[in-house]
């Protein structure tokens, strides 16, 4: 297997998608798979289906960038909001490479996100503060600057004062579902988030990912002009694995410390 070839996964609360990706160029090579993460998510059930998936694409190659729904800091979980809390403290990396046989890269499903945005996509040579959230289980974010991440942000779990809740038990995509929210109720929701995060960061750019960033269109008009562009994920849906592998790909193969 061609080695700018890589397996992207990308575990959420809901779903765990996964496919090959071309890391020179950000495109899949492969169809996309998809499995429903178990409830409770157990690390073992997770890796499970990771190892099924693995099986699914015929993969070949030794190298899988993993997006995970946590902070991740050298590997290790060091929270757990939308999968089973037995995660935390545990080295996910070596738990999905003992499953798999693969070395495994894992990275903050929405810093993937934001990495596959910044380099193939809607954050293509921005400068400056850009953002990124992910709208589905929970609220996910990655903020770049100059297009450098600093990771594990965790945007969505801003406590809004007024509300008396974190931002994703109140705006994020399930709960719109959960309260069967109007796209005008959503959006007057979300931009609480908008103007919080303008005000601390002054972003040049927020752009929108997961599911519902397809249907971006249906929404756009109610939200608030804050003298930026609020926009959907070009990737839409496929950053999480995209980006995952590209942050592998960088990672192991083109280690910025170098010594020469
Ligand atoms: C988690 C984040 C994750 C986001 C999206 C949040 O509940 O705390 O780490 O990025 O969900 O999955």
């Amino acid at each position: 297997m061609k080695s700018n070839i890589i397996l992207g996964l990308d575990i959420g609360g809901t779903g765990i998608k996964g496919a090959l990706v071309d890391v020179e160029t950000g495109e899949l090579v492969s169809e996309r798979v998809r499995y429903k993460t178990p409830f409770p998510a157990y690390p073992d059930a997770v890796a499970e289906k990771v190892q099924l998936l693995v099986d699914e694409l015929n993969y070949e190659g030794d190298i899988i960038g993993c997006g995970f729904p946590a902070i991740v800091i050298d590997g290790v979980a060091k929270s757990a909001s939308n999968i089973h809390d037995s995660w935390i403290g545990t080295n996910v990396e070596n738990i999905l490479a003992r499953a798999t046989g693969k070395q495994v890269i894992v990275i903050n499903d929405a810093d993937a996100a934001g990495v596959a945005e910044a380099y193939f996509g809607s954050m293509k040579s921005k400068s400056g503060v850009s953002m990124l959230l992910t709208l589905g289980t929970g609220i996910g974010s990655a903020l770049l600057v100059n297009g450098i991440l600093v990771p594990n942000t965790e945007f969505g779990h801003i406590y809004l004062k007024s509300q008396k809740v974190v931002v994703e038990k109140f705006a994020s995509n399930a709960i719109r579902k959960k309260e069967g929210l109007s796209y005008e109720e959503w959006a007057s929701r979300l931009n609480k988030l908008f103007k919080y995060l303008d005000h601390i960061f002054s972003p040049n750019v927020i752009v929108l990912g997961g599911g519902v960033s397809k249907k971006f269109d249906e929404y756009k008009e109610y939200f608030v002009d804050l003298g930026f562009p609020i926009q959907p994920a070009t990737l839409l849906n496929q950053a999480g694995l995209i980006g995952a592998a590209y942050f592998a790909a960088q990672k192991i193969l083109a280690p910025i410390n170098q010594e020469d």
